[in-house]
This record gives structure tokens, sequence and C-alpha cells, in this order.
């Protein structure tokens, strides 16, 4: 299950996603945990001191090894080079499972220890003022993006990737890639223009969008959220004084988080979990053609000095069986 958490700066995406992953934990759910924000703070929100979080491995340092993994032997992408961000796995690349060891994993992904459980985290690595609007910056989201683009995931076993709603997602086709995607509103106008915002991105591309309001702090925020969001608002968090420990370097027993934020999270759970049923692989598969003819012809043919389009394998569908109906190999435990 592929989740997704956006919103405005400051709304509380990264915190509700690192809520929302050790629920996940608690409950022995594998997890994998991605950090693709500009400001990368989800391994600290997850219980990382400073240094630990700083010497995690990016993922936007290992695009070639990324790249050359995913591509295998498929022999319509000629050379990691020619591989961008938006590439679609065809015959003969290398999918990927949320709980297998595997290369991508091994190079990008950290254990990370919660209460009674365990994740694995994955960030991009950190934005710098020079990344951002130009390549380095979509080429650091991007590994998500292929990532996304290669998994093969099924129910019971999640990605939380905390990011930001910023048009480079739009443009790319990341925030299709989603089975579900939580966005966090505090209950402001610029909260709600934010969600409003991705709506209507969203609405031609069959996107499950659910509002967490967040910092709620009485009927007459929930009202505001209420008349602005109508059906979309799943849920409200309040201000939460685990979180406000945590933020004092106070890590308290996940089990300490109030009632009404574990009753939270369970909606969300079970949100998720429920959107399963509206599974398509076909459309998932068709709606990376798209973006990825999209960015072809908008930059990656010059960039790349190829006909991208010819890396689309017209009959191949992404799913948790593999093409000829041949269940994928189960995943080794971790
Ligand atoms: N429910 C809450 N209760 C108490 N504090 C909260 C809550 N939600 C968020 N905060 C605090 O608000 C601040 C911003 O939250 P957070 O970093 O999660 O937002 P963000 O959307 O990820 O921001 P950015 O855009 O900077 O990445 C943090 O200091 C966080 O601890
Ligand atoms: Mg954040």
């Amino acid at each position: 299950m592929k989740i997704a958490f956006v919103g405005k700066g400051g709304s509380g995406k990264t915190t509700l996603s690192s809520l929302f992953v050790r629920h996940l934990a608690a409950h022995r759910v594998p997890v994998v945990a991605v950090d693709a924000d500009i400001n990368q703070h989800l391994g600290v929100a997850l219980g990382l001191d400073e240094a630990e979080a700083a010497a995690l491995p990016a993922m936007g340092a290992h695009l070639p090894l990324i790249k050359e993994y995913l591509r295998g032997t498929n022999p319509r992408i000629a050379s990691a080079e020619t591989m961008i961000k938006t590439t679609p796995p065809g015959a003969g690349s290398r999918l990927l499972r949320i709980t297998e060891d595997n290369p991508v994993h091994e190079a990008c992904a950290r254990p990370v220890r919660l209460d009674g459980g365990e994740a694995r985290l994955m960030v991009t690595g950190p934005f710098t003022e020079a990344d951002l609007g130009v390549a380095c910056y979509h080429s650091k989201v991007g590994a998500v993006e292929m990532y996304l683009n290669h998994l093969v995931d099924g129910r019971e076993e999640f990605v939380v990737v905390d990011m930001t709603a910023g048009s480079d997602s739009f443009a790319s086709g990341m925030f299709t890639r989603f089975d579900m995607t939580f966005l966090v509103a505090e209950p402001t106008r610029k909260g709600v223009a934010v969600y409003r915002q991705y709506k209507e991105y969203a609405r031609d591309w069959g996107v499950s969008l659910r509002v967490v309001g967040n910092k709620v702090r009485g009927e007459d925020d929930l009202d505001f959220l209420r008349a602005e969001v109508g059906d979309d608002l799943l849920v409200t968090v309040g201000d939460s004084d685990w979180v406000r420990a945590m933020e004092r370097g106070r890590h308290r027993p996940f089990t300490e988080l109030e009632g009404a934020v574990r009753e939270a999270l369970r909606t969300m759970y079970e949100t998720a979990d429920a959107s399963y049923e509206l599974r398509d692989w076909e459309r998932y598969t068709r709606q990376m053609v798209h973006f990825h003819l999209k960015n072809a012809e908008s930059w990656g043919n010059a960039r790349t000095g190829t006909d991208l389009a010819a890396q689309v394998d017209p009959s191949f569908v992404l799913g948790e069986f593999a093409p000829g109906g041949e269940p994928v190999p189960a995943p080794q435990p971790a």
C-alpha cells in the first residue's frame, strides 16, 4: 500500500507520517518510510538523533545503482543513462517488494527501531538552495518515483512517503502513484488552499485524497474545516502533548500517545487499507506511461538524446501477478 502525506509547509506532514509509521510498526505491519520532503525531518521524527539522521544514505546519491538494478535485462532500456525518473518497467525489468532484501534497499534503506516494532527508512537526501526547481531536485524525488513505479506491493505492507505538495509532483506524475493521499491541513485559509489545488490536479486521475485536519483546537476550527473541505475531511488531530514532548527531546512510549490521536491513526489505517479495493494496476501502468511520454517530450528526449517513447513496453502491466499470470515470487523476510 502506497501512502502519501502532503500539505502546506509546516502543516504537520512529517509529524503525521511519523505517527502513522509508528502505528503500523506497533501493529507489526511491514513499512518502508520515505522522506521526500524538502525539509528532511522524518528520521528525527522517528526518533533518530541529528547525527544518525545525517548519516542516512541518500537515494539521490544512488541513482546509477537504482537505475542499473531496475532496468535489469529490459531490452528497451539501453543503459542506465537513458533511464529517467518516469521510465516505466517492462519485460526484463526488476520489480521490488516492500519486505525483500534487494540492492536498492541495501543501498538506501536503514532499519529504525520503534516501540516494539521496526520500520525501514529511506531518504531522498537534503535539498540545497541550488536544487530547487532544477534537475537535481527532480532527480532526487525521481528516485522515489522510480521506486514506486517498480514496486509490487500487496495488502498489509506499506510505503509511507512524506512529501511536499509542490508543482514537481504534478509535473512528473508522482501524485498519481499512491493508493491513498493524506493531505494534512491546518484550519487556515492557506491550509485549505493547498487542498483545493491538490484536489483540482487529482480530479482527473482517480487520486484518492482525504484530508487530515491538524492542530485543530476546538469547534470553530472543526467547523471551518468541515465547511471548506466537506466530506473529504477524514479525521482531525489536536495539539498533542506527546508530540510536543518529542520536540523537546523527551521521547515517551508510543502507548502514551493521546487516545484521540491513536483513534485518528486507526481510522487512517482502516481508510488506507480499504483503498486496496480501488486498486487498478492497468490504470496505474497507463498513467505511468502517460507521464513518461509527457516527460520524454518536454525534456527527456533532449536530455538523453534518444527517443524515450521506445522504452514503453506496450504489453506490460505492473501488478502483484507477473505478466502471464505467474505470481511474483514471495519476498524473503528481511
Ligand atoms: N498535532 C500536533 N501537536 C503538536 N505539535 C504539532 C502537531 N503537528 C505538528 N506539530 C508541530 O508543528 C511543527 C511542524 O510540523 P511538521 O514538521 O510535522 O510539519 P511539516 O508539514 O512536515 O513541515 P515542513 O513543511 O517544514 O516539512 C513541528 O514543530 C511539529 O512538532
Ligand atoms: Mg516535514
